[in-house]
């Protein structure tokens, strides 16, 4: 059924050349997201890995990873908590800037969200770079709660992303169906 699982997902992802430039192979996952039997496959799944590393809350990287995080966090019978680019939350926050290739970028939390309690599963669509997540785990710890891991559909191998979050991982697991 696993081998099934993963056939479907990997069948409704769309890879597009060229695209957000030359060079770069898109992986396109709005015909998953349009597929039920897909989305709710892989949402399922993904909300099996959170309450089995014990996760108490889900946390979602704009925007895809709304996307896929809101109904993994219902399934999960979760809180669902938006990490979001800077300047996009009306509350107070913290904020984690990272390195891109070229340049920075910045993301934020609403601080009152993250209780030292809360076990938190980070989801998002892709781990390329890794930086969107490492970020996404300092804002975490910085706010005093732990985590219980991080969960994507797809991880891009060949950009190291995994070696990049082992030190903020500090243990907890990177799961990539
Ligand atoms: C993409 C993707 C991840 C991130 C992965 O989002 O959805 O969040 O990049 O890249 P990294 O591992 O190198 O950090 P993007 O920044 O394109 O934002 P968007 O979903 O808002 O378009």
């Amino acid at each position: 059924e696993l081998v099934d699982v993963n056939a479907l997902l990997l069948s409704r992802i769309r890879d597009v050349p060229d695209y957000p430039e030359p060079g770069v192979l898109f992986k396109d996952i709005t015909p998953l997201l349009a597929d039920p039997a897909a989305f709710t496959a892989l949402t399922g799944a993904l909300a099996d890995l959170s309450v089995r590393h014990g996760a108490t809350k889900v946390v979602g990287l704009e925007a895809r990873g709304f996307i896929l995080g809101a109904p993994v966090a219902l399934r999960a019978d979760l809180g669902f908590i938006p990490v979001r680019k800077a300047g996009k939350l009306p509350g107070a926050t913290l904020s984690q800037r990272y390195d891109l290739e070229y340049g920075s970028a910045e993301i934020e939390v609403h601080a009152e969200d993250l209780k030292p309690d809360d076990r938190v599963m980070v989801i998002d669509d892709v781990l390329a770079t890794g930086g969107t997540a490492e970020a996404s785990l300092r804002l975490i710890r910085r706010a005093g709660a732990q985590v219980a891991g991080v969960a994507v559909l797809m991880e891009l191998g060949f950009l190291n992303g995994r070696e990049r979050l082992i030190p903020a991982l500090d243990g907890a697991p990177l799961e990539a169906l």
